[in-house]
């Protein structure tokens, strides 16, 4: 090898060191304070969420149409149950909306097992359907939907810990989903919004356990939102990631000082690898350091081009 092929080596090695480092810097400095921004939503919200709020009949009419349409052949009229689905009285809106958003709901048959659908009703029409169903009993504390659900503070390198720690072991940690035990599947949660998310981390639906405010914070949720929303369904931010704080310029800035910084560390121990390897061609290379690799050094380096002239 030539002198000036180990020196381009080199400067290839470092130049793909620097973007990679500083690749690294942006994600390790965006990871902790990425946000995203919730959206408010602008129906009446109290009927929704605070459970036991009286509502005008006038407005559970639509709700109670698409509910005998749709649901009462299995639910019953009153939503009472009966042997061929569950009681719906006290659930709570977050179930229902979750099982209507998801397109579990409605079942074709009543044996059929709940797969994941487009919707069958538009927005209005699941608030409808959940207005309703909630005016027929009390929730019993059951959370109703998370309206205007803002998960702009979640933090989502807590996020990321907190879902590996409870989602990953079913969900997987890229959250493509997996099969569990006797068929169960654990679906993948792409596709599925922050308010779906929300709802089910806190009602459990079928074979997902549930976890209440004694196991998660409404702030942990948050976080596990906002960690789902960002970076599982939107790993790759090609336009820049848009970080709240002194904004993405800047932060690129640091990110990329902090990557030159690794990437010269990184530069002078490959300099004094290439070195030992050359030294050491009939040797076992061992990834023995060499001891003067700790103080590696602008002389170092030329006495090793020096080396590679005199060897040539
Ligand atoms: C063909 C029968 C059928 C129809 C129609 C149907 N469901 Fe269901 N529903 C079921 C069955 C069966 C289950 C239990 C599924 C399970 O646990 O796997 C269920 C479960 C549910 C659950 C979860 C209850 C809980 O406590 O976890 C909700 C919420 C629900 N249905 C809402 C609705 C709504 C709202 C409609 C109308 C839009 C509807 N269903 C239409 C059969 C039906
Ligand atoms: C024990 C396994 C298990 C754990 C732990 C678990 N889930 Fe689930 N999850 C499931 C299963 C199974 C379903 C499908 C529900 C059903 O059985 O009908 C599901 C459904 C969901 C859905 C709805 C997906 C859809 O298609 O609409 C979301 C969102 C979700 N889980 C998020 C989470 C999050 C976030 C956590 C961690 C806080 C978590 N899950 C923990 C098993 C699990």
């Amino acid at each position: 090898m030539t002198a000036s092929h180990a020196s381009w080596r080199r400067a290839l090695l470092s130049l793909a060191l620097v973007v990679s480092a500083s690749f690294v810097g942006v994600v390790l400095l965006g990871g902790g304070r990425t946000t995203v921004s919730g959206s408010g939503r602008s129906v009446d919200a109290a009927s929704l969420t605070s459970q036991d709020s009286p509502i005008p009949a006038s407005q559970l009419a639509a709700g109670r149409t698409l509910f005998v349409q749709n649901c009462s052949s299995c639910h019953g009229i009153d939503a009472s149950g009966g042997n061929r689905a569950p009681p719906l009285l006290g659930v709570g809106g977050a179930t229902i909306d979750l099982w209507l958003s998801s397109g579990w709901m409605p079942l074709a048959e009543p044996t059929a097992e709940p797969e994941r659908k487009p919707a069958k009703f538009d927005r209005s029409g699941v608030l409808d359907i959940v207005r309703y169903v909630t005016s027929l009993a009390p929730s019993f504390g059951n959370p109703g939907i998370p309206l205007g659900l803002d998960i702009s503070h979640a933090n989502v390198a807590v996020g990321f810990s907190l879902f590996a720690l409870n989602c990953a072991p079913c969900h997987t940690i890229t959250g493509a989903g997996d099969a569990l035990a006797d068929g169960i599947q654990a679906p993948p949660l792409h596709g599925v919004t922050k308010t779906m998310i929300w709802e089910a981390v806190r009602t459990g639906p079928g074979n997902m356990p549930r976890f209440g405010p004694g196991t998660l914070s409404s702030s942990q949720v948050d976080d596990i939102v906002g960690y789902v929303v960002k970076d599982i369904q939107h790993p790759v931010s090609p336009g820049g990631l848009s970080l709240g704080g002194v904004g993405p310029v800047a932060e690129g800035f640091v990110g990329l000082f902090v990557g030159v910084g690794a990437c010269l560390l990184a530069a002078l121990w490959v300099g004094d690898r290439t070195e030992d390897d050359e030294k050491g061609d009939q040797q076992d290379h061992g990834g023995h350091g060499d001891p003067e690799g700790l103080n590696g050094n602008e002389d170092g380096t030329s006495g090793n081009d020096h080396n590679e002239l005199t060897h040539a």
